[in-house]
């Protein structure tokens, strides 16, 4: 059995995804990532807390080789990546029972096939003992489906925490150790998945502090033995504090847009506000999700394409819209050839953003004087407003 051992009777079983550099056919994963499952052997019982993705079965059929039983499958999200080898475990050990969610039945029946008869949901606050442990579980809906829950050992103070609190990274450490690179790789993942659902968390997060916790296992990348930095950077990500810092998407054609950015960057830079570029012909848009984390302002940047945005910063305002920023205030800017409608388009596209539009810099051609000084007056503009955060 390829089983790490975390705590006794505790295993880690899952695998590791290497080469994996994209989820969802969308989200860049500069350092693969990993499908955690764990197995608890107790004095009664015999669980396993998710599976894998169905792409390693096999392996992870491998590293329970030497299970004889299995009494439950536990699964705390539904999504695929976690779910989907389920009814491989079940036709090798038919008797087990899926403890789900109440919510989560419907997605496993309707998702994977799963007989009704052999799922079991438990409420939020319910406890089922394997003899010498016991689970305890927590409903925490939104991160980031409906069905979400945690399940709590409190023998071991152990949370597993499936996606929430999570990272994309594979790795040969079982634990986080304080390495800043798995940190980098969890707010990733939470502006990409998490962020959407910011209120909820708060909420999740509540329930969570109730717990005395001394490992966080969640179900991609190490495991958190230092929990309490996880748990204040969600708390913090997901507070309403924004920084002095502007995020610029934006991308250029025969540079007159580029010269209006740079510009622009410039005259925030010389009153005191941080700036982020992200050219979008080549950046990774993980990184600009991070960005959008935190920062209080975000200018769109584009030239004009048969009189509306560029595609790729189209792109990039509906995934902006999409996983909802707290971003405060927002810009365009832009140029165009002989006409454009771009204000009106890039705005139409990101309604989800709740923030106060302090304006549009758009010119013909090469920025002259007067965009220069438009440009400049929306950097003060931008600046008065953060010097008041
Ligand atoms: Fe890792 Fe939402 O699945």
């Amino acid at each position: 059995m390829n089983a790490r051992i975390i705590r006794e009777g505790i295993y880690a079983v899952g695998v590791q995804d290497w080469s994996r550099r994209l989820f969802d056919s969308l989200i860049p994963l500069p350092d693969g990532t990993s499908y955690n499952s764990y197995l608890i052997q107790a004095s009664e019982k015999t669980a396993v807390i998710d599976t894998v993705d169905p792409a390693y079965v096999h392996e992870f059929m491998d590293n329970l080789q030497q299970i004889e039983k299995l009494d439950y499958i536990i699964t705390l999200h539904s999504e695929q990546d976690h779910s989907g080898s389920i009814p491989m475990l079940l036709e090798r050990f038919p008797r087990a029972l899926v403890i789900c969610s109440p919510k989560a039945k419907d997605l496993l029946v309707e998702h994977l096939l799963l007989d009704p008869a052999v799922i079991r949901t438990v409420e939020d606050g319910e406890i089922i003992s394997l003899g010498d442990k016991s689970l305890r579980f927590v409903h925490t809906p939104w991160v980031h489906w409906p069905e979400t829950m945690v399940a709590y050992m409190k023998e071991e103070r152990i949370l597993f925490s499936c996606d929430f609190l999570g990272s994309h990274s594979a790795s040969s450490e079982l634990y986080d150790n304080d390495d800043p690179a798995v940190m980098e790789a969890a707010k990733r993942y939470y502006s990409e998945i998490m962020m959407p659902f910011r209120s909820a968390i708060r909420g999740n997060l509540k329930k969570v502090r109730e717990l005395e916790i001394e490992l966080v296992a969640p179900s991609h990348g190490p495991i958190w033995n230092h929990p309490e930095k996880i748990i204040a950077a969600y708390e913090d990500w997901v507070s309403d504090r924004v920084e002095n810092k502007v995020v610029i998407p934006y991308i250029t054609m025969h540079g007159s847009t580029g010269k209006m950015v740079d510009y622009l960057s410039k005259e925030l830079i010389r009153r005191g506000v941080k700036v982020e570029l992200f050219d979008l012909s080549v950046t990774d848009i993980g990184k600009l999700a991070m960005a959008l984390v935190d920062a209080a302002t975000i200018v769109i940047a584009s030239p004009t394409v048969h009189v509306g945005p560029h595609p790729m910063v189209a792109y990039a305002a509906i995934l902006a819209n999409a996983i909802k920023p707290k971003a405060r205030y927002a810009a365009v800017i832009g140029s165009y050839g002989w006409a454009t409608k771009l204000v009106d388009n890039i705005l139409g596209m990101v309604p989800n953003l709740k923030v106060e539009v302090l304006g549009a810099v758009i010119c013909k051609g090469e920025a002259k004087a007067a965009t220069k000084q438009e440009l400049s007056d929306l950097a003060a503009m931008i600046a008065k407003k953060h010097r008041k955060l």
